[in-house]
């Protein structure tokens, strides 16, 4: 059976500034959403983390198709009005700035999609983003899809041992989508080469190259730098699947413990360190500091079982403490050098006024002072 998954994450305004939408707003979005069970819909379900929410639908209508996409515009539309009656902050925030309705593509809602052949024992992760640019998967994903000291399997599975194939978006392209497809492991030094660089490069899709089955498709988006101010949408939403060709939920878990230090902290214009956290958690400190949960799920015919919450287990409750000290520690250099995104990815024209206000008051000095 060929089903199609459809993860989003959308921004639709929230209590306390961008800490955590209401229980109406999520209400809301549920409901809408679950009118079209067993209609358009197969299955879906609906969580938050930080101020985003998550919406998972299961359903035979393929990718990119106009009817799920108006449907959950609908949903959309219907939570943005809750957060509108209850004057919450930032009223749909991701969809009222897009414009267009339905302009899912472009500035609006992160949504990644997978079509594929069911497997008898199909299960895969769902992994939502907030406070972070798209481009903060790309290290623990590369970590557990080519290196064999975070995913034993290459070495262990012959399933695995051709490698992944991975492809990597340059999302400040100009008006183009532009991306890049390159073979783990004969790539593994070009693939570092972009990787590294969060805020230009992220991973959008990995397959086995064994299989050629999709084992990942995360939410990349083309950003944009309109006079000083990011368009695009941060926040992304990953589904990895997992087991048999692909590496084991547990290896594809195992290198967000690093916590990675990522854009998109307080203002989108700070850097913190990505900390795993169980579903339906807000932010707080400072905003944050970015976080990324984890729901894995079983599939038959479409059907979800009940989540599991990978997260939420005594384990990362030392990795959360090892991650909030290291926000803290980066914290205490405020503006100061590597706590802030380079200028050229800060969300806020002001620090380019400022800095085009202070250019004219530089002075040429002659003759040079030396
Ligand atoms: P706004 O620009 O939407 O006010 O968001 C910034 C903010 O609230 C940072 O705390
Ligand atoms: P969001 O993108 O999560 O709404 O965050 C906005 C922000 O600037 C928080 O400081
Ligand atoms: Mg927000
Ligand atoms: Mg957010
Ligand atoms: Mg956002």
């Amino acid at each position: 059976m060929k089903i199609t998954l459809t993860a989003v994450r959308v921004d639709l305004g929230a209590v306390g500034g961008h800490l955590q939408p209401s229980e109406k707003i999520v209400s809301a979005v549920r409901d809408t959403i679950k009118e079209k069970t067993d209609d358009l819909l197969i299955d879906s379900w609906i969580d938050f983390t930080g101020d985003d929410i998550t919406i998972l639908c299961t359903h035979e209508a393929g990718k990119e198709n106009p009817e799920i996409r108006k449907h959950l515009w609908n949903g959309f539309e219907e939570g943005a009005a809750a957060a509108e009656e209850q004057g919450l902050y930032g009223v749909g925030q991701d969809i009222r700035d897009a414009g267009v309705t339905g302009a899912v593509k472009g500035l609006g809602p992160a949504m990644a999609e997978m079509e594929f052949e069911e497997r008898p024992n199909e299960t895969f992760l769902v992994f939502a983003v907030d406070k972070a640019v798209p481009g903060a998967f790309n290290l623990p994903f590369y970590l557990a899809f080519t290196d064999p000291m975070h995913c034993p399997g290459l070495m262990l599975s012959p399933r695995m041992r051709k490698g992944f194939r991975l492809t990597v978006m340059d999302v400040l392209y100009k008006e183009y989508d532009r991306e890049i497809v390159l073979d783990a492991p004969e790539d593994l030094y070009n693939l570092a080469a972009l990787l590294r660089e969060q805020n230009r490069y992220a991973i959008r899709r990995i397959e086995s190259r064994g299989t050629d089955e999709q084992a990942l498709a995360a939410s990349t988006i083309r950003m944009s730098n309109i006079a000083g101010k990011i368009m695009g949408k941060d926040d992304p939403v990953a589904i990895a699947r997992v087991q048999d060709p692909f590496p084991s939920s547990g290896e594809v878990v195992a290198p967000f413990s690093i916590g990675p230090f990522v854009g998109g902290f307080m203002r989108g214009c700070h850097n913190g360190p990505l900390m795993p956290v169980p579903l339906s958690t807000k932010v707080s400190y400072f905003d944050g500091p970015p976080v990324v949960s984890c729901a894995a799920f079983g599939l038959r015919n479409g059907r979800l079982t009940p989540p599991i919450d990978v997260f939420d287990h005594p384990l990362w409750d030392h990795v959360r403490s090892r991650l909030a000290a290291k926000t803290l520690e980066i914290r205490r250099q405020g503006f100061f050098g590597n706590a802030m995104q380079p200028f050229e990815t800060i969300h806020y024209g002001g620090l380019v006024n400022i800095l085009r206000d202070l250019d004219e008051r530089f002075e040429i000095m002659r003759p040079p002072r030396d």
